[in-house]
């Protein structure tokens, strides 16, 4: 999922914003798979350093075996809420599809604010579940299936409130703004080819939604793609500040 094309655009889109130069100190705050921190790596440099932190034993593994040999990597355990960086110590924080999952995001933004340089900069990315658009003749169906998954995410819908949030948080916002993935196919090699599926599974297990209702949307959503009519998009936005000097 991390490698298909939508995913690959995202990570290119957050480089641009994040636009490290050579010799720069970045942490990437649940790192998964260890893909952004590889790219960042290649922009700072030997000089520079990248923490990769995640919370995940399996996230770490596969980030370490991806990082292995780039040995100005550093992939360790930790949370958002407790950045393992002395103060004042780095140039940026980047945190792409991960604030979604930390409930005390008023004390990850603090953490961001401690471990920055003065004008040291922060960077997140975050979907918003409200921004789905998915071709349909059942909306109340549909409604439904994105109600069940909104419980996989501690906020489903923190783009709206990241602005103040990192304001609050004593940050200067510098730039904003959005990257949608659009499908026209569920074929496996897309974001929707993966998350359709996800979600179903999740709706039937954690979201209380009958099998049989979950079935019946998988077909509509397949019978569509088989017709040539499937659509499916969600919007990421993007966050940039940097901490005052
Ligand atoms: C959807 S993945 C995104 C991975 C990566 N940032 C990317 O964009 O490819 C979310 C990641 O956030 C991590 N995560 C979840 N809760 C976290 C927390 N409280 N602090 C730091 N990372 C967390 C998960 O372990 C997972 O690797």
């Amino acid at each position: 999922m991390y490698q298909n094309p939508d995913v690959v655009a995202q990570r290119v889109f957050v480089r641009e914003h994040l636009a490290l130069q050579p010799g720069e100190k970045v942490i990437d705050v649940g790192a998964g798979p260890g893909l952004l921190a590889l790219e960042m790596a290649n922009e700072v440099g030997s000089q520079g350093q990248v923490i990769a932190l995640d919370p995940s034993e399996d996230m770490r593994a596969i980030a370490n075996q991806r990082c292995d040999g780039t040995n100005w990597i550093t992939v360790t355990e930790g949370d958002a809420t407790a950045l393992p960086a002395a103060d004042a110590s780095l140039d940026a924080v980047v945190a792409t599809q991960v604030f979604e999952y930390v409930p005390d995001m008023p004390l990850a933004l603090e953490e961001c604010l401690r471990v920055l340089k003065p004008g040291g900069r922060i960077l997140a990315l975050d979907t918003d579940w409200d921004s789905a658009v998915v071709n349909t003749q059942h909306r109340e169906r549909m409604a439904m299936m994105i109600e069940a998954w909104r419980p996989h995410f501690y906020h489903a819908n923190l783009p709206g409130r990241l602005p103040s949030l990192i304001r609050d948080a004593g940050f200067e916002m510098t730039f904003m703004g959005g990257t949608p993935v659009v499908n026209a196919s569920l074929d496996k090699n897309t974001y929707a080819g993966d998350v359709i599926f996800t979600i179903a599974k999740f709706a039937e297990r954690k979201g209380g939604v009958a099998p049989a209702v979950c079935a019946a949307w998988l077909k509509e959503l397949t019978d569509l793609d088989a017709d040539g009519q499937f659509f499916f998009s969600i919007t990421r936005f993007l966050f940039l500040a940097i901490k005052p000097n």
